[in-house]
């Protein structure tokens, strides 16, 4: 059964009794309101792991001074019962002063692969969330952790983080889940209008054509225009990027991109909820 714990030094103690019997350990970092996302890595971390921790902690270093930070969506009761019917054993939900007990002045930043696309757009955002992870590494100790690639670019410095430091931590990247009609699970569609998530559908609409035309051998520049077209011509959306790049290098391609991995990756605003959403594949 689910247990809960709030505390640095109970979720040490706990994790401890479990290394000494053998245990393999796995974390899901989250920030809650869990949605099918979240449970699909619980579902990941559950096949590979004996014991599943869940943290669930909204972070305050990784949203920037406008951001939505105080009124990010937070239902610890909902949280909890989901938490535990898709499997965790303990969920780590410690509050910030937990987490910050004073003014941190260590930053753990990842250069290169931060550069580009949500790094641009939000300034000390991976800071943010690789400091946190790396905290969150520390404190629970786990043999595996588990992340979406709904967040590739978040997945692409955690990995950095990870093979730089030496953290003894495997990195499981795990596949987009989406709404029945394609749209990309997110805590922050619960800010949609119903008019703006109708037509937040031209994310993923946009994505599966992009991939059949790079497979068609259209080139990158022109699936790029083609792209932000079709987004442009919703009146709610404003995008923030649409971008081509290698993946996880996060680098500009040249052409002939033939037998190499990238992504199309891309962020749009409708009203004041931001939402991203990509596709990574090689063609
Ligand atoms: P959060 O946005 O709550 O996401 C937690 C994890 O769920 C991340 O690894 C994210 O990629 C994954 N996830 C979210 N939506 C998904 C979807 N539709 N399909 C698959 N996976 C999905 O990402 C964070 O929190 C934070 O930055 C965190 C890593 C917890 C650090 O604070």
């Amino acid at each position: 059964t689910l247990q809960q714990i709030n505390t640095v030094a109970e979720m040490r103690e706990h994790i401890q009794t479990a290394r000494m019997q053998g245990k393999r350990i796995g974390i899901v970092p989250t920030m809650g309101y869990l949605h099918e996302g979240h449970l699909s890595l619980v579902r990941a971390a559950r096949e590979k792991c004996d014991v599943v921790v869940m943290s669930i902690f909204v972070n305050p270093l990784q949203f920037g001074p406008n951001e939505d930070f105080d009124r990010y969506p937070r239902d610890l009761e909902r949280d909890r019962a989901l938490a535990d019917q898709a499997g965790v054993d303990v969920l780590f939900t410690p509050d910030v002063s937990e987490m910050y007990p004073r003014k941190i002045l260590t930053n753990i930043s990842v250069s290169n692969v931060t550069n580009p696309l949500c790094g641009r757009s939000r300034p000390g955002h991976f800071d943010g969330v690789a400091t946190v992870v790396m905290k969150l590494f520390q404190i629970v100790q786990p043999d595996y952790a588990f992340f979406g690639q709904k967040d590739a670019q978040q997945v692409a410095v955690v990995t950095q983080m990870v093979q730089d430091l030496n953290v003894p931590v495997q990195i499981v990247p795990c596949p987009i889940i989406r709404e029945a009609d394609g749209l990309a699970m997110s805590s922050r569609n619960v800010y949609l209008t119903p008019e703006e998530r109708a037509q937040a559908l031209v994310l993923s609409h946009s994505l599966s054509l992009a991939e059949k035309w790079l497979r068609e051998g259209v080139t990158i520049e022109e699936v790029r225009g083609r792209v932000i077209d079709i987004i442009s011509e919703k009146p709610l959306a404003a995008i923030e990027y649409v971008e081509i790049l290698s993946y996880p290098e996060l680098e500009p391609l040249e052409q002939a991109v033939s037998g190499t991995t990238l992504i199309l990756a891309l962020a749009v605003r409708f009203g004041k909820t931001r939402l991203i959403d990509n596709w990574i594949g090689t063609i």
